[in-house]
């Protein structure tokens, strides 16, 4: 009973940072519904007393209260007006109720926007390091489902509070009237919630394993779903099904499990409520042969308050089903929190120059570095191009001077300040990024070139979107598009060939304006011709801006001012193309002769 008392007081603290002091006033309703009904229940006893003919029987405190307040008002022999008292009672508290629920609606409501706004500005606020050691399905299962969950919580939460406060009022008046028989009605509520103990810690268990099959089942889902193309093609769905099967099988034995517990406690309910009201009555006519009126209304109140002990503890473990998922939301947001990027204050406007100093850089789950002692200066408004084999550590570079990553030993330096003093967000608005990973998203082809829905309406935007789709070369595909740059492209541009989406990407870096502009095997998906037409407009923007170029295809970076040459994680080579090239066995002549092939 005491660890109910704490954990509901721990669980009711914290959805207050959520509802502030709103759940209170939810608790004030209902005592007020409680009371009503309450009061209500007893004006029963002179309608009975003067049916039985024990009109004098009036020695507890409360009947006393009740006769004096109708002989006060002159109505104690008014049927009709105590009974439309009793009616009005119930209307009353029914109303109550009903403003209960829907303040409660409201909190709810509150709830889930405060919960999923928080989640979905904390997962922008990670470090690039967390995301990668983190799972995309178990991010996505927190934000739609367990934050849901978490709201039952709280409903469940506030049923407990509601209930508890019921029986507390419902079992104060039955005693008022019964006398020490009372007693009895309490020893029993407290011996059916220490019964019932088990049926919360089995629900709580039943409903973490719930949550974590979820987030695999989530999980799942998102790779399938997303490799849906390469699964099928190669005949290897089934894998997945079978995985996902499982899972499922296991979510649905926890819910039969949970919901049997549950049955069990709804079944339990009456019986032993009428148990222990049947004992009280047998004690009250055999030992203590008190009159049955006041009795029998007591009766009521005990049966009322019987069945909210069960009640408070039905909602208990329903309240167990949901903390599962609301400690998993709050420890997920803490560890959210606690992996937030750290910002500098210096504002980069005008940079001169990158370096990096003896960079070493190691990924949380590698045991060897992906760059080692590597150190690099990139001036600006030059073009500067990286190549090297597969796994080289070209686009951990890239990483590195969005400020991405943070090496594990040694500097980078923007104009001489420090990385962890530059204020990140305004260094990367300068950046444009065409990075391996296709960032395509769910809407037009202006929108995903613009990122703003309404560029329709504003004919300035819409000119320098139709711009930078030339420079890309793309426009002219777009325009035989049936709606043109309203194409909806799906997810992922489910809907676009490979060089299309790698085009429209290049386009949404261009329209960004940047100041360095970080193309990273931007134009591996296209044909030579495509490729020689964006190279046209890249070099237009050369002396303008700082270029990085990543790419296999010596071709692709044949004119850059300068080139490194990447190996294992540090450079082998660097000089212009033509200095690299007259080096007779230098291995940038070894890539450059084995791609003639
Ligand atoms: N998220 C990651 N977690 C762990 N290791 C990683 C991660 N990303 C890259 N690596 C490792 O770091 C090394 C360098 O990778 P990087 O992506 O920088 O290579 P790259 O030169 O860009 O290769 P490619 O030409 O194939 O794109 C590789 O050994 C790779 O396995
Ligand atoms: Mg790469």
């Amino acid at each position: 009973m005491i660890e109910i008392i704490i954990s509901f007081l721990k669980y009711l603290k914290i959805f207050q940072k959520f509802t502030k002091r709103g759940i209170y006033l939810s608790f004030f309703l209902t005592t007020i519904a409680g009371l009503t009904e309450g009061l209500g229940i007893i004006l029963l006893l002179p309608i009975v007393q003067s049916i039985s003919g024990n009109v004098e029987n009036n020695e507890t405190l409360i009947s006393k209260f009740i006769f004096l307040f109708l002989e006060n008002f002159n109505i104690n022999n008014s049927y009709g007006v105590i009974l439309f008292l009793i009616t009005l009672a119930f209307i009353i508290k029914a109303f109550l109720i009903f403003l209960t629920y829907s303040y409660n609606s409201y909190l709810k409501g509150k709830i889930i926007k405060d919960l999923k706004k928080k989640i979905f500005s904390s997962f922008s606020k990670i470090s690039y390091q967390y995301y990668l050691q983190n799972n995309i399905g178990d991010l996505t299962n927190i934000i739609n489902e367990q934050v849901n969950l978490s709201v039952r919580g709280f409903n469940s939460l506030y049923t407990v509070g509601l209930r508890a406060i019921n029986c507390i009022i419902y079992l104060i008046f039955a005693c008022l009237l019964a006398g020490k028989t009372g007693l009895l009605a309490i020893f029993g509520s407290f011996i059916i919630l220490f019964l019932f103990r088990w049926l919360n810690t089995a629900t709580k268990i039943m409903s973490i394993n719930t949550s974590k099959a979820n987030s695999r089942l989530a999980n799942l889902t998102i790779e399938s779903l997303q490799a849906f193309k390469y699964l099928k093609a190669t005949d290897q769905f089934s894998i997945k099904v079978d995985e996902a099967e499982k899972t499922i099988k296991e979510l649905s034995d926890y819910q039969t499990k949970t919901s049997i517990l549950e049955g069990f406690t709804n079944a339990c309910r009456e019986p032993i409520a009428v148990v222990v009201v049947m004992s009280i009555l047998f004690v009250q006519l055999y030992f203590i042969n008190k009159p049955i009126d006041s009795l029998l209304i007591s009766l009521i109140l005990f049966y009322r308050g019987l069945i909210s002990t069960l009640g408070v503890q039905g909602s208990w473990q329903k309240t167990q089903e949901y903390l599962g998922s609301f400690e998993i939301v709050l420890n997920n947001l803490k560890s959210l929190a606690n992996n937030y990027e750290s910002n500098g204050k210096q504002i980069i406007n005008n940079f001169k120059y990158i370096e990096f100093s003896n960079v070493f850089y190691k990924y949380t789950n590698k045991d060897s570095y992906s760059l080692e002692n590597l150190s690099l200066k990139i001036p600006a408004k030059k073009s500067i191009a990286f190549v090297g084999s597969s796994g080289a550590g070209k686009s951990t570079i890239a990483n590195l001077i969005c400020l991405l990553l943070k090496p594990y030993k040694g500097d980078i330096n923007i104009d001489k300040i420090n990385l962890q003093n530059i204020d990140k967000n305004s260094w990367r608005r300068q950046i444009g990024y065409v990075s391996q990973e296709m960032a395509i998203f769910d809407n037009t082809i202006g929108y995903n070139i613009s990122l703003n829905k309404n560029y329709k309406n504003d004919k300035k935007l819409f000119f320098k979107i139709k711009e930078n789709a030339k420079k890309a070369n793309i426009h002219d595909f777009i325009e035989t598009l049936p709606d043109g740059y309203e194409t909806k492209v799906g997810e992922s541009g489910l809907r676009l060939s490979g060089g299309q989406k790698q085009r429209i990407f290049i386009a949404r870096e261009l329209f960004r304006d940047p100041k360095i502009l970080i193309l990273d095997e931007a134009t591996s998906s296209l044909d030579t011709l495509s490729e020689k037409a964006i190279k046209k407009s890249i070099d237009l923007l050369n002396g303008k801006i700082t270029i990085i170029l990543i790419a296999h295809r010596i071709s692709t970076i044949k004119d850059s001012d300068f080139i490194y040459v990447i190996e294992k994680g540090n450079i082998l080579e660097k000089g212009k193309y033509s200095t690299l090239k007259s080096k007779k066995d230098s291995f940038f002549n070894h890539l450059i002769s084995s791609q003639k092939l």
